[in-house]
């Protein structure tokens, strides 16, 4: 079977790791993980038959454990800590699990995938983060299936998942955070979608305060940086239409009028250019904001939100005495 998740699966596993798997489903995961050599795997399984699939597979492997239940439950009751969780518990409830599936079954389980969550199975599904804080070590790596779709600071990958059938998603975005200071949070890497995704949050427009100023492109929350630099190389860049439609569709928007690629398929390509130590467009930020003074929405220093601020709201900064400017 194609493991989508093996980035993910590879950057938490080495001998000394301690593994938590959320769903035991086809094994495939839990597989992985002890075939890369895993100090110890933990599985968490709700279904009575999967758990015994669990169990007989575990049973010459001394250094796996299978509990029973759903992880709601269980979690609190671990007396242990891990390097690694792994989450996904999304299937139908009468999934066969069956490897060799018809085009039929295969349809059942895509369209079970692309169906919206009921509100309350989600919420329960996003308080997943909250749960394993208790048992996260200190730079614990946590992947939840559909991450990216409840968080949007957060590592990710986007991979081929052709399930053989047409009309169906053919990547899937997998996200992953790390734990530190009680937080999961991203982790800064040098790749290109992962910055567009996280990084480009403003755009220029005329002010209603003074000549131009730099407006929310999405919704910023209060404490993050409003515009993180590019720190890779300065270069032209390119992503296929299919992998650029993971990004915010604002963020999409402003890329294509900035730089005016044609799409006419998946496969077509978007071109942009990235530039070392600047915002996306701009090399110094900052120096565009109007201000209003302690009022203001992001610290001039340093660059960080000190309030929430709506898409489309001018970002003030709050620097000080502009009335020195008309002293000159
Ligand atoms: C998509 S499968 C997991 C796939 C698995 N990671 C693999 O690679 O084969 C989902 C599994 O999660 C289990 N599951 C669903 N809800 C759960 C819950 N609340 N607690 C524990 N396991 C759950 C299902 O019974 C199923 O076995």
């Amino acid at each position: 079977m194609v493991i989508f998740e093996r980035e993910v699966l590879d950057l938490m596993s080495s001998p000394q790791k301690d593994i938590l798997d959320v769903g035991y489903g086809w094994g495939v995961t839990s597989d992985y993980f002890y075939n890369k050599g895993v100090n110890s795997l933990t599985i968490i399984e709700i279904r009575k038959d999967i758990y015994n699939k669990a169990l007989k597979w575990a049973l010459d492997k001394p250094n796996v454990k299978v509990i029973y239940g759903d992880w709601i439950d269980i979690i609190p009751t671990l007396d242990k800590k891990f390097d690694g969780i792994y989450m996904d518990t999304f299937c139908p409830e009468d999934e066969s699990f069956d490897i060799n599936k018809s085009e039929e079954e295969q349809k059942k389980m895509l369209d079970y995938f692309l169906k919206e969550p009921s509100e309350k199975e989600w919420n329960k599904y996003i308080s997943f983060e909250d749960y394993c804080k208790p048992i996260a070590k200190e730079g614990c790596i946590l992947s939840i299936y559909e991450y990216s779709k409840f968080k949007k600071d957060l590592n990710f990958t986007i991979v081929d998942t052709d399930w053989g059938v047409d009309g169906y998603p053919k990547n899937h975005k997998f996200g992953w955070t790390y734990f530190y200071d009680g937080k999961f949070t991203k982790q800064q890497r040098i790749d290109v979608t992962e910055y567009l995704d996280s990084s480009v949050k403003s755009y220029l427009r005329a002010s209603k305060v003074h000549g131009i100023g730099l407006f929310a492109l999405v919704d910023i929350k209060k404490g993050e940086e409003v515009f993180p630099k590019w720190k890779g190389k300065t270069d032209w860049y390119k992503l296929k239409f299919s992998e650029a439609k993971h990004l915010p569709v604002e963020v999409l928007q402003y890329i294509l009028r900035s730089f005016g690629s044609k799409i006419v398929s998946d496969d077509s390509e978007i071109s942009f250019k990235l530039t070392k130590d600047c915002n996306f467009l701009l090399s110094e930020p900052l120096c565009l904001l109007n201000t209003q003074y302690e009022e203001g929405s992001v610290d001039s220093k340093t660059g960080i939100a000190i309030k929430d601020i709506n898409k489309d709201e001018e970002i003030f900064g709050n620097y000080g005495n502009s009335s020195q400017i008309k002293l000159l």
